[in-house]
């Protein structure tokens, strides 16, 4: 595997620029997948160019759906209708994507043909019963490898009737699942969840012209109905901007704006703790892109304070906890967070990474299994280890921004899962992140 470590340095000067980051992930993903399932061709403008999204893509071009790009950021998916997927010749590979292996293991149960989906190192860790189980109760044949996790192996053909189910884990993943097998079901399929999570599947279902009902918590489609082609505008991704959010507020003198961002409410949780603990952080330009409220931000720095962060905000940030550590390490007083279990099952157990990288950059931290407790305090140089965790290692890359000495971070190369262009956009804003030698 290709290893890329980087050095982040104290930032020579205050932060500033005015620029837009790449598209929504979560939203780029699902417009890949139901534009191929749609009659007629979609544009996708806004398409982010990361490793997870163009793996999705690909599977869907291994499923004989042609997909054009006729510029960088975009894509033109000639549908082929909800059962015109033609069966993959080998493996599908999901790449360190969990969104796409969840989302597919439904969409594939409701398939004619058998497929299998497999990732790398980090996403064959991950737990998938979660999936597999309330897919099973819809009729539907997945199995897993030993201990729940990938690969899945899905046997296609099976009648596939909808089920109401009430997930013990607030996931939009394991929504989409259902509701995605949902489109090949009898039946209606319901889905409620602990806490409400993102919407970008009804949404888009809605907007393909399919009949979602929708409110927070819960959501429920039937079978039967078709998809039709429509060009998507992806919003600027929330989470990638969180990382220049926080950088722009920790360094003194910065201020940053942050074009189109995406502000969906299922993902704004961490501008609501920012802001709780001191941040500067102004919305202008409100308006709307393929249906989701978009803003520019205008970030200033402002010292922050530490928090209780509420539970009720944890599913709207469950992406930004990495950035949230960095930001609650460099507050006056502590901040404790309650209710994250899930971060231990993320692309790396998140709060196990931060809690050790920070240590190492001399902050007191103290983890519990749901959580920590982040004590503020100057932050020293050292060495970190991102685990192949992308946003471990641009939350470590914000904290190289304000350290005393600079911070080596180690195992960096999935940044282009979903931001590729990170390191680039960083030293344009003043951050100092360069290879490590
Ligand atoms: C996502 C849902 C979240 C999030 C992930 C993207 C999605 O995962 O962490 O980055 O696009 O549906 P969970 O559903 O596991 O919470």
């Amino acid at each position: 595997m290709n290893r890329l470590d980087w050095t982040s340095a104290r930032a020579s000067r205050s932060l500033h620029g005015d620029f837009a980051v790449p598209g929504d992930k979560s939203v780029s993903h699902r417009a890949v997948m139901l534009a191929s399932l749609a009659e007629g061709a979609s544009r996708i403008r806004g398409f982010l160019e990361g490793g997870d999204t163009h793996a999705t893509a690909r599977i869907f071009a291994q499923m004989g759906v042609r997909i054009e790009t006729p510029a960088p950021h975009e894509r033109i998916v000639r549908g082929v209708g909800l059962h015109g997927l033609r069966a993959p010749a080998g493996v599908l590979d999901c790449g360190n994507s969990g969104t796409a292996m969840r989302l597919l293991s439904g969409l594939l149960a409701g398939q004619a043909f058998d497929s299998i989906l497999a990732g790398d190192a980090s996403l064959s860790k991950r737990p998938m019963r979660r999936v597999t189980e309330p897919l099973a109760r819809m009729g539907a044949a997945v199995a897993t490898a030993e201990g729940g996790t990938p690969p899945l192996g899905i046997r296609g053909g099976q009648a596939l009737r909808g089920i109401d189910y009430a997930s013990p884990v607030a996931s939009a993943q394991v929504k989409s699942a259902l509701l995605l097998a949902g489109l090949y079901a009898n039946g209606e399929t319901a889905v409620s969840e602990p806490r409400p999570t993102r919407d970008y599947t009804e949404r888009m279902l809605s907007a393909f012209g399919w009949p979602v009902e929708s409110a927070p918590g819960r959501a429920a489609l039937t079978g039967g109905h078709t998809l039709r082609a429509r060009d998507v505008e992806v919003p600027a991704d929330f989470s990638s901007a969180a990382f220049f959010i926080v950088a722009a507020t920790l360094v003194p003198g910065s201020e940053l704006v942050l074009r189109a961002v995406g502000l969906n409410p299922r993902r704004t949780g961490l501008l609501h703790v920012l802001r709780a603990m001191g941040a500067d952080i102004a919305e202008e330009n409100r308006r709307e892109a393929g249906g989701e409220p978009i803003v520019d931000l205008v970030v200033r720095h402002a010292s922050l304070c530490g928090i209780d962060v509420p539970i009720e905000h944890v599913a709207d940030m469950i992406d930004e906890f990495p950035i949230l550590f960095v930001a609650a390490a460099c507050a006056e007083g502590v901040t404790t967070i309650r209710g994250a279990a899930e971060l231990r099952v993320k692309e790396s157990d998140r709060i196990a990474v931060m809690a050790a990288g920070l240590r190492a950059l001399g902050v007191r931290i103290e983890e519990t299994p749901d959580g920590a407790a982040i004590e503020g305090g100057p932050l020293l140089g050292g060495s970190v280890d991102s685990q192949g965790d992308h946003r471990c290692a641009m939350a470590f890359a914000v904290a190289g921004a304000v350290a005393a000495g600079a911070v080596t971070i180690r195992d960096c190369a999935n940044v282009a899962t979903s931001f590729p262009d990170f390191a680039h956009l960083a030293r344009a804003a003043g951050l100092k992140v360069s290879a490590a030698d």
